[in-house]
């Protein structure tokens, strides 16, 4: 169902407690609003549970930032879905282009990911996002249309219905060096051009569409004021709560 989604993804920063802080922060800076989108926590695994009892569940989620290929088994230190799922998340970030760089993550391996995170009801927030030379080489929308291709297009219409999409140029991404509003909605509309082709108009207009990559407060209006961009998915700006407060009230 498409809505206006601010999420952060926190990455691998904030210890347990400081976590907790920034949850509660957050929180109650939320409560004397009424916000324009659904806010969600992208935490580390290790802070979910606590996340989930800090915040007020009616206008903020939580986020795994990832999840297991794997239903269960001999699969030392990964995370499943399903332990995700207990653990009160409702959303869990997937395919962020860290992963797919750092852990090689293929498009094959983010489709078995996405087949267990919506087996164990949770929304699956998907990343996808070229680098800077597949962008200087014209070939953004090729690479953009293939990572969901291989990755969603196996789903049923009532299955990719439930998924969030998230652009995030890599050449953007912690670099300060934000798509501009005309990139982003250019490729926002080529997304929601793609998914009419093998949806139909009802399932690409139902489906949120976020921008992630330097997404900050002097940014996020012109941004969001797009037709097609649904949101951020925030990372470096979602560690403070008066930054990611600035961007939630940007609707
Ligand atoms: O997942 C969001 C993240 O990749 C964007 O990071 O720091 O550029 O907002 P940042």
């Amino acid at each position: 169902m498409r809505q206006n989604i601010v999420a952060g993804n926190w990455k691998m920063n904030k210890t347990l407690q400081e976590g907790i802080e920034l949850a509660k922060e957050v929180n109650s800076l939320v409560a004397g609003i009424s916000p324009k989108c659904k806010i969600v926590l992208g935490t580390p695994f290790t802070h979910i549970t606590e996340v989930v009892k800090a915040v007020d569940a009616s206008k903020i989620g939580v986020a795994a930032q990832n999840c297991a290929d794997k239903v269960s088994g001999a699969y030392t230190g990964e995370i499943s879905a399903s332990m995700v799922q207990s653990t009160g998340a409702q959303y869990v970030i997937l395919g962020h282009s860290e992963r797919r760089t750092y852990y090689g993550e293929t498009n094959a391996i983010l489709k078995e990911k996405t087949d267990l995170a919506l087996a164990n009801g949770l929304t699956p927030i998907f990343c996808i996002g070229e680098v800077l030379a597949e962008r200087e080489s014209n070939k953004h929308f090729d690479v953009v249309k293939s990572q969901i291709e291989e990755a969603l297009f196996h789903l049923s219409a009532e299955a990719f219905g439930k998924i969030v999409l998230a652009y995030e140029p890599v050449w953007a991404i912690g670099t300060g060096k934000t798509a501009s509003s005309e990139q982003a909605q250019e490729m926002h509309a080529f997304i929601r051009k793609t998914l009419v082709a093998k949806y139909g108009e009802a399932v690409a207009n139902n489906t949120s569409i976020l921008y992630g990559g330097s997404c900050n407060a002097a940014n996020a209006k012109e941004l969001f004021a797009n037709p097609d961009v649904d949101g951020g998915l925030i990372g470096g700006a979602s560690l403070k709560a008066a930054d990611f407060l600035a961007i939630i009230t940007a609707f």
